[in-house]
């Protein structure tokens, strides 16, 4: 029998239990149904195979619109450094503190069954279980990004994915938004460095990309970004292994993750900060709310203070993995968001999109439940599993008391006013420096040059030939001879210029 003081489902493997319908009624095979005689039709009484049926038909929730395809496992954070001189994040107070979490890995533009190796910015989200909420680092592996105006980002992500007629991954689509919209050569640059198919999600560094505030002791506070550097060393594909990966074993990135834990070869990043007070930041040459620039090593060093390890994987990939909801907003004491508009859209963002994929009450989702969390302001809605506040009263109650603690305020460092605007930003040639630096640095890597160059060229050939024009330009920005080498292998692999046809054609890895 089902044991009383157990829910069916938190049966482990090597025991027992009844199979039963999902109201708990003992059935007798889980294959047979009940029909008119041997070969009559069925019965509507039949609550096992219909209720069977109608589960199947809603196995699926709406996949992530972006990031569909990931893996990820649970961990811990410790402390390796004291850095209570600039932070008053509890998770970060005292070396040898440590918080548990879960990580999730993806690739951003193909759907849930596309390959691991594609060439693509890698996801890079933690969530640690903090004794103060949840604090979601929802990062990527490149320190730079696509767009710093947020509504460009719906639209950009439209020429990652399908061509909405032939439904292929579209190259002209592809290098049409890029070469029109050239704040991004930076991140192009990375994309399509061998960086841009990490061999593994334990062989890859996590940025924060954006700028947050950290509040200090004192209720000042510095901007920082993060950098989580692999401890197993960068190890990438080049253009040919990772197309020969993507059909050989399109998981190869989730099972790497999978087995390495499973083995005890636990993967480990190392944590640091780059800090920039408020007056450093105004002198600073690069707008620090400018997520397609970095903040150069040499002038921001990087400060040392943690270490995130993945050690256990998951039991179920659904509950956990698919489950797990991540945001920008999801923040604790101590850390506040810059006024990067592209991180501000963000904070928006993903609670609504979970919302729509998970239910308004995604937070109450084992994997996504903070340690304590109490709001019972915050009621009912679909799937209020979590006994939705028992007896506590819905309101601000004279006769339930309750605790609010004081936050500090950040004081007056950031004080904004202006008229309200249209704002858009324009192309500059100071936006092709730091992409300038990146090939310079590529230069300084035996054949990492050489690969670049053959890498864009594959995927651009498949472009139509003014889009192929527009974006020998848009890297002769960049640099001189870097434009014309690409020109110079693209056209070699081009179809020619009769062949318009080669527009919509699948973009190649
Ligand atoms: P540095 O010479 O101090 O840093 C160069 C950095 O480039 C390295 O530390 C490494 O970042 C990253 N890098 C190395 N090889 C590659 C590669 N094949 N593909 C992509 N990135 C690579 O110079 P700066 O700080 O002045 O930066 C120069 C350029 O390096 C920047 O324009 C930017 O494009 C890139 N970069 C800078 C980062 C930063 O935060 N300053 C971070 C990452 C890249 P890491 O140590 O993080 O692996
Ligand atoms: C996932 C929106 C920019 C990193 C997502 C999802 C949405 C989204 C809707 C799906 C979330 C889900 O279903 O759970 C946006 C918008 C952006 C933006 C509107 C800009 C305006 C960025 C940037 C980064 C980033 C700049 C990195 C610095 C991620 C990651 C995920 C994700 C890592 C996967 C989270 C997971 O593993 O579940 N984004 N995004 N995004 N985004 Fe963004």
């Amino acid at each position: 029998m089902v044991a009383d003081d157990k829910p069916a489902s938190t049966f482990k493997y090597h025991e027992e239990p009844v199979y039963t319908t999902s109201n708990g009624c003992p059935v007798e095979s889980p294959e047979a149904y009940q029909r008119v005689g041997q070969n009559g039709p069925l019965l509507l009484q039949d609550f096992h195979l219909i209720d069977l049926l109608a589960h199947f038909d809603r196995e699926r929730i709406p996949e992530r619109v972006v990031h569909a395809k990931g893996a990820g496992a649970y961990g811990e954070f410790e402390v390796t450094h004291d850095i209570s001189d600039i932070s008053t994040i509890d998770m970060l107070l005292g070396v040898g503190k440590k918080t548990r979490c879960i990580a999730r890995f993806s690739t951003v533009g193909g759907e849930k069954g596309s390959p691991d190796t594609a060439r693509d910015p890698r996801g890079f989200s933690v969530k640690y279980y903090t004794e103060e909420g949840n604090w979601d680092w929802v990062y990527n592996n490149t320190p730079v990004f696509f767009i710093r105006d947020p509504t460009k980002f719906p639209l950009f992500i439209h020429t990652q994915k399908r061509n909405p007629q032939t439904n292929l991954k579209d190259a002209t689509m592809f290098w049409d938004y890029l070469s029109t919209h050239q704040e991004a050569t930076h991140q192009v640059m990375t994309l399509f460095s061998d960086r841009g198919t990490p061999y593994s999600y334990r062989h890859m560094n996590g940025y924060s990309g954006h700028t947050h505030k950290w509040i200090k002791p004192d209720g000042t506070f510095n901007y920082v970004q993060i950098h989580m550097k692999t401890d197993q060393g960068i190890k990438t594909f080049n253009n040919e292994e990772a197309g020969k990966m993507a059909s050989e074993n399109p998981d190869h990135n989730t099972q790497d993750l999978f087995d390495s834990i499973q083995k005890g070869e636990y993967p480990s990043w190392t944590c640091y900060v780059q800090v920039l007070s408020p007056e450093q930041a105004e002198k600073f040459r690069w707008n620090i709310f400018d997520l397609t620039k970095v903040w150069p090593h040499k002038e921001v060093p990087l400060r040392p203070f943690g270490r995130m390890t993945l050690n256990r994987n998951v039991e179920n990939y659904f509950a956990e993995i698919e489950q797990v909801a991540f945001s920008p907003s999801h923040m604790v004491p101590g850390v506040e968001p810059s006024a990067d508009p592209v991180l501000q859209s963000r904070l928006f963002s993903y609670p609504d999109t979970h919302r729509h994929r998970l239910g308004v009450n995604y937070q109450q989702i084992p994997v996504n439940s903070p340690i304590r969390a109490f709001n019972p302001y915050q009621r009912d809605g679909q799937m209020a599993v979590n006994g939705n506040y028992g007896a506590n009263p819905n309101y601000p109650s004279s006769y339930r008391n309750m605790t609010y603690r004081h936050v500090k305020p950040t004081n007056d460092h950031e004080k904004w006013a202006g008229a309200a605007v249209s704002y858009l930003s324009e192309v500059v040639p100071e936006d092709f420096v730091q992409a300038k630096g990146l090939w310079d640095v590529l230069g300084r890597q035996e054949g990492q040059q050489d690969n670049f160059v053959h890498n864009v060229a594959v995927h651009l050939s498949a472009a139509k030939e003014d889009t192929r024009k527009r974006t020998y330009e848009m890297f002769g920005n960049v640099d001189k001879e870097l434009g014309a080498r690409i020109a110079k292998e693209t056209e070699k692999l081009a179809p020619g210029p009769t062949s318009q046809a080669a527009g919509s054609a699948q973009s190649r890895l």
